[in-house]
């Protein structure tokens, strides 16, 4: 059975007012997509995130724009009627307003993607206000921004602080006030994540955001245990395929060496 799932942005909105859970997770090729198409998961996010998940890096910042097209068009071939949101990298919208609508431009319609999210708040909201004039709709991402981990010094919970908690509030609002249609929170302490929640029409989506967001994002490598020492508290993981695959290369390696692969069924 095909999900009827979320069809365009403006269901967001819809499934907070109806108090529909929201489950987002990212994908960042073919294989994946077309099992999550056939999955009852509501929208996919061609995160940065496949910088390191998928790609190694150390963190997103090397991501570049022709890196997510790459991994959005594979995505979409894969899941050709889900909504699907892609992230803008790291200096992709920060040197102006002409370069977030060429970059978000070319995004959309290089890969067929639906949306883009960037990462910050208020300083950004200029920006978002141009992409959604524009027709690019646009998704937040506040609390743990990974493209600023340079000044942040690492990947911590964030809003701790009653400053930083105030900070985040207004973010949001304005975020909203700019057309953001659903905004990312993440690792947000729960109790500020509910406010942030409660006080905005639009959708919060949280990854290590507690319970009270109105949907959940996870990273498809997590919640499929592809990392067996990655074990975040904000995690569930839903399968252990580190040790899955490594059995079965382990058992092929030692067909390959035994003779018994291939067998008299695989042969010509
Ligand atoms: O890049 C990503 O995967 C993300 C999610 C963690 C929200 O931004």
């Amino acid at each position: 059975m095909k999900n009827s799932g979320i069809k365009s942005v403006v269901d967001f909105k819809r499934y907070k007012e109806e108090k529909r859970s929201i489950s987002m997770v990212t994908c960042y090729d073919a294989a994946f997509a077309r099992i999550a198409d056939k999955s009852e998961v509501d929208c996919l996010l061609v995160g940065d995130s496949c910088g390191m998940v998928s790609a190694g890096y150390e963190s997103t910042v090397p991501v570049t724009v022709d890196e997510i097209i790459y991994h959005a068009k594979a995505v979409r071939r894969g899941a050709p009627d889900r909504l699907i949101v892609a992230d803008l990298p790291f200096l992709s919208y920060h040197e102006s307003r002409e370069s977030a609508v060429r970059n978000a431009g070319r995004i959309l319609k290089e890969t067929g993607a639906n949306a883009v999210k960037l990462e910050g708040g208020e300083y950004f909201c200029d920006t978002v206000r141009t992409l959604v004039a524009c027709s690019i709709p646009v998704m937040g991402h506040l609390g743990l921004t990974p493209q600023s981990v340079n000044v942040t010094g690492g990947y911590r919970v964030q809003g701790r602080d009653p400053k930083d908690a105030e900070r985040m509030k207004r973010d949001a609002k304005a975020l909203e006030d700019a057309g953001c249609f659903a905004i990312v929170l993440e690792m947000v302490p729960e109790n500020l994540a509910r406010e942030i929640s409660e006080s905005l029409s639009i959708p919060t989506i949280g990854i290590g955001a507690g319970r009270y967001c109105d949907g959940q994002v996870l990273v498809i490598y997590d919640l499929l245990g592809m990392n067996g020492k990655f074990n975040p508290k904000f995690l569930k993981k839903y399968a252990n395929l580190d040790e899955i695959i490594r059995n079965a290369i382990n058992e092929y390696s030692a067909d390959v060496k035994t003779g018994a692969f291939p067998g008299s069924d695989n042969v010509f």
